[in-house]
């Protein structure tokens, strides 16, 4: 098996995810680079990588197969179609960009270039997510879904937060939408709309609404009806103030509830950035009247996610995932925005 060199772009609270994604997918951390160069060199001083504030140089070291995209979301397209220019495949944390038509231009590079993209929605790698897709062709036709993620972020339901990451700065921007490119429906909806076309599929129509307080530059709340055929899914995502609720009372409630014509799948997910302690639970209730539970060893989604990546390099097919994955999240999201901003209905040709 050939050892792939990575490199990552970006060593902020996420790369430690990546370097032990690249660890157990059997492929070495061998270049990093952070314009915090104390942060490059941390990353440096554990996985032996060389380490530069200038990602060109990591772009022109001829020994990297593939760049894992860190950094925040506002520099994805131009980092991701230079890597692809210089030769290199592509691993961008979510969203892919900041917008539809800067996802369809980092595709277009990567088809041109032929190199593979791939975008860091891991959730569909969750044991527990790929045991529902699995039950999933056994639960007959889809009549009733929904998915949720609903985060404990403080309250910012009531005037100016304290909190200077959710308060909007003097430059008139939130480091979460400096960090992220938006709010809850960004930060925690992306995900949940990855699971949604996972396991759904693409949906035809969203109708969305939004709470955006006057004093904040993002929402605190999105929820929509998406259509796919004859089903309705329903969708929220939201900040809300709760420190004690959720699956493991640690203010983390996400999951998705599929009912179908032979069952029911009831998924509640632990929170996102525990993955050593903490573990998701998949219920599955079957008409002949039983009801299987699934909890499965925690592991961290970052880490299967990144191993099937690379494993696909290595075979030289990708297979795991499309190129077209941010793109779709990437897209509904705009057409969210687009729906509660106009207070309408719009449809979505793929
Ligand atoms: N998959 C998930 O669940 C998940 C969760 C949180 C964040 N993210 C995503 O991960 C990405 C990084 O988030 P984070 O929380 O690690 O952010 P962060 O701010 O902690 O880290 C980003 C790093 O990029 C560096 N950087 C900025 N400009 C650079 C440049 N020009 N060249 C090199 N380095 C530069 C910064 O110095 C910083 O260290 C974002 O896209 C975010 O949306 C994903």
């Amino acid at each position: 098996m050939s050892i792939l060199q990575a490199a990552i772009i970006g060593c902020g609270n996420i790369s430690k995810y990546h370097v032990e994604g690249i660890r157990m997918a059997g492929s070495n951390v061998s270049h990093v680079c952070d314009t915090n160069l104390a942060a490059a060199e941390a990353v440096s001083k554990q996985t032996g990588a060389r380490f530069t504030d200038d990602h060109r140089k990591v772009l022109d070291d001829q020994t990297i197969d593939v760049v894992h995209i860190v950094v925040n979301s506002n520099l994805h397209r131009k980092f991701c179609i230079e890597a692809l220019e210089a030769g290199k495949h592509v691993i961008c944390e979510k969203t892919l960009s900041e917008s539809a038509a800067d996802s369809q231009a980092i595709i277009a590079s990567a088809r041109e270039n032929g190199r593979m993209l791939f975008t860091s929605y891991m959730k569909r790698y969750i044991p527990s997510v790929v045991q529902a897709k699995k039950l999933l062709e056994g639960t007959g036709r889809v009549i009733s879904a929904r998915f949720f993620t609903r985060q404990m972020w403080g309250n910012l339901w009531n005037g100016v937060p304290k909190d200077d990451f959710f308060k909007v700065g003097k430059d008139g921007k939130s480091e979460v939408v400096k960090r992220y490119g938006g709010g809850i429906l960004h930060c925690g909806g992306s995900h949940i709309l990855d699971l949604v076309c996972y396991l759904l599929g693409l949906p035809e129509s969203v109708r969305a609404y939004q709470v955006r307080p006057d004093y904040l530059d993002y929402d605190v709340k999105t929820s929509a009806t998406l259509t796919l055929g004859a089903l309705d899914i329903q969708f929220e995502a939201l900040a809300h103030p709760l420190p004690y609720s959720g699956l493991l009372g640690d203010g983390w409630d996400e999951g998705f509830e599929i009912i179908g014509t032979k069952g029911r799948l009831l998924w509640k997910s632990s929170l996102w950035d525990d993955v050593v302690s903490k573990s998701s639970v998949l219920v599955h209730e079957r008409n002949n009247g039983e009801t299987n539970t699934y909890q499965y060893h925690p592991v961290s989604p970052f880490a299967l996610a990144i191993k099937a990546f690379h494993e696909d390099i290595r075979n030289g097919v990708q297979s795991v995932q499309g190129p077209d994955t941010g793109y779709h999240v990437d897209r509904l999201i705009e057409t969210m925005i687009a729906s509660a901003t106009a207070g309408r209905t719009e449809t979505l040709a793929w």
